[in-house]
């Protein structure tokens, strides 16, 4: 039985950030030997203006290839109603939102305060059509405001968890630590319990495994992660990689938490990822160091 819920967020959040085009194909590839490796969801790409973020362009097919493969769930980004649309037109089962606390990164971001992007979301959950993530983003500090008040972060997760179908916390710029993750998850899930579901760490001053940690000891289960640890906003300055799905599935697996994920097939798939942007740096100890001798996964 799967303890622990991991989603790959590296074809959105990775490839947002990467320097180096991934072809359509390439992505396809990735993607189903990410499935193949266990992930049962995936965040495959986002629905932004093209012009905007090139690497995005074909997310359309890459959720209509993604829809092809049994049990996975498939996962977009949409900064807004248009983009929720396309969401909802290519079939993605679920939309993750951006709704940041730091009013300057919101504003760099999706060109809204954070109570413009707040009321957003609440249109395209009137819409419907897709299961609905707000996703609370700089919610540990930002490169632009720096500290992010504790307060900003409880008030907008209370209100996305009004017609959100669940709400995760973001250190998209990887200022976190682990007491400050616990303080705030804790308070967080006070307030709105079961809903507060995600926790989205990034991985810039190291600590993105402790950071995941420390949310696990206060009963967080779903985390995402990223391949090879790509992934930052452009539209943050000194976002880097995410938390790296190879090390997190080793940590927990190694724990004895399931992830439901096979390392092995999970190098396969990095694999694929090295090979189809090579100029890319890629990060991991554990694919780099190999597993240890007798490792065995979680029952
Ligand atoms: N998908 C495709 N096109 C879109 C779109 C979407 N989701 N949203 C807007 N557009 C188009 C509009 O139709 C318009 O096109 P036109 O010039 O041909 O008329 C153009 O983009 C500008 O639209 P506007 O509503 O004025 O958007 P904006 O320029 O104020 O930008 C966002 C706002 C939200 C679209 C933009 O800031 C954004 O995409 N941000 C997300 C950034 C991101 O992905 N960050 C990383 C993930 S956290
Ligand atoms: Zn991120």
């Amino acid at each position: 039985m799967r303890q622990v819920h991991i989603c790959e967020v590296g074809p959105r959040d990775g490839l947002q950030n990467a320097k180096h085009l991934m072809s359509t194909e390439a992505k396809k590839a990735w993607i189903s030997a990410l499935a193949a490796a266990g992930l049962r969801e995936i965040e495959v790409g986002s629905f932004v203006p093209p012009k905007l973020i090139p690497a995005m362009a074909d997310t359309g097919e890459v959720v209509r290839h993604s829809l092809t493969i049994p049990g996975l769930k498939v996962v977009a980004l949409a900064p807004n109603l248009k983009g929720f649309q396309r969401a909802v037109e290519a079939g993605a089962h679920k939309v993750t939102f951006p709704v940041s606390a730091s009013r300057k990164h919101s504003e760099s971001n999706v060109r809204m305060t954070p109570e413009q992007m707040v009321e957003e979301v609440r249109r395209c959950a009137q819409v419907g059509g897709a299961e609905i993530e707000g996703a609370v983003s700089t919610a540990f500090g930002c490169t632009m405001q720096g500290a992010v008040p504790e307060d900003d972060v409880v008030r907008i997760a209370v209100s996305l968890a009004q017609f959100c179908d669940a709400v995760a916390l973001a250190d998209t710029v990887g200022y976190a630590n682990p007491a400050q993750v616990k303080r705030i998850f804790s308070r967080v899930q006070k307030e709105i319990g079961g809903k507060l579901e995600g926790a989205h760490f990034h991985n810039t001053r190291g600590l993105g495994l402790a950071n995941a940690l420390a949310a696990y000891e206060v009963g967080v289960r779903n985390f995402d992660s990223s391949m090879g640890g790509l992934g930052g906003c452009p539209f943050a300055p000194g976002a880097s990689g995410n938390v790296i799905t190879e090390d997190l599935v080793f940590m927990f697996e190694s724990m004895g938490a399931s992830t439901g994920i096979d390392l092995e097939r999970l190098f396969e798939a990095r694999a694929i990822l090295t090979e189809a942007i090579p100029q890319e740096p890629i990060y991991g100890h554990t694919p780099q160091a190999g597993l240890p001798k007798g490792f065995r996964a979680a029952a």
